[in-house]
């Protein structure tokens, strides 16, 4: 009987676990496998960062300094989330200004919906 108890309570533990977010996770996706594709571009093999920084230095595109403060009013109607999902899918739909489309226009097919999230709950995490 004790027995039982004790692989009822793992299994409540286990299925909190797996169905609450993990310290780091903002509920999107999982910042540190977005920092990865961030750095190596992932299935893309395009890394973001060879045109985006998150210090503040302008390479080819924006600096992703302070992004998460901004990215929710950068176009009315799209939460912070929904407006980084788009600018990485789609970048020709809003052109950040004083800047030109030099993004690749091809993340949305390399890289993966859970990828992508990914990617978006890292930059969510940027100050
Ligand atoms: C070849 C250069 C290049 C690469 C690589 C690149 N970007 Fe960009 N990105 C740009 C440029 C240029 C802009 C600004 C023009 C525009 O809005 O498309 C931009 C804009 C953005 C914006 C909007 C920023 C803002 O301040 O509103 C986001 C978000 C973004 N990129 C995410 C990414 C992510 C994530 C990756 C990697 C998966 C990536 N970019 C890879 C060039 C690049």
């Amino acid at each position: 009987m004790k027995h039982l108890w004790t692989v009822l309570a793992l299994t409540v533990l286990l299925t909190a676990c797996s169905g609450a977010p993990a310290a780091a996770d903002n509920g999107i996706g999982d910042p540190g496998k977005g920092k990865q594709i961030y750095e190596t571009g992932g299935a893309s093999g395009v890394p973001c960062n060879t045109c985006h920084t998150t210090d503040g230095t302008t390479l080819v595109g924006p600096s992703f300094q302070g992004l998460p403060g901004r990215a929710g009013s950068a176009v009315e109607g799209l939460s912070a989330e929904e407006y980084l999902h788009q600018s990485i899918v789609d970048p020709g739909a809003h052109i950040v200004e004083g800047y030109e489309l030099l993004m690749p226009l091809t993340y949305g097919d390399a890289l993966s919906e859970a990828d992508i999230n990914n990617v978006v709950a890292y930059l969510m995490t940027l100050e």
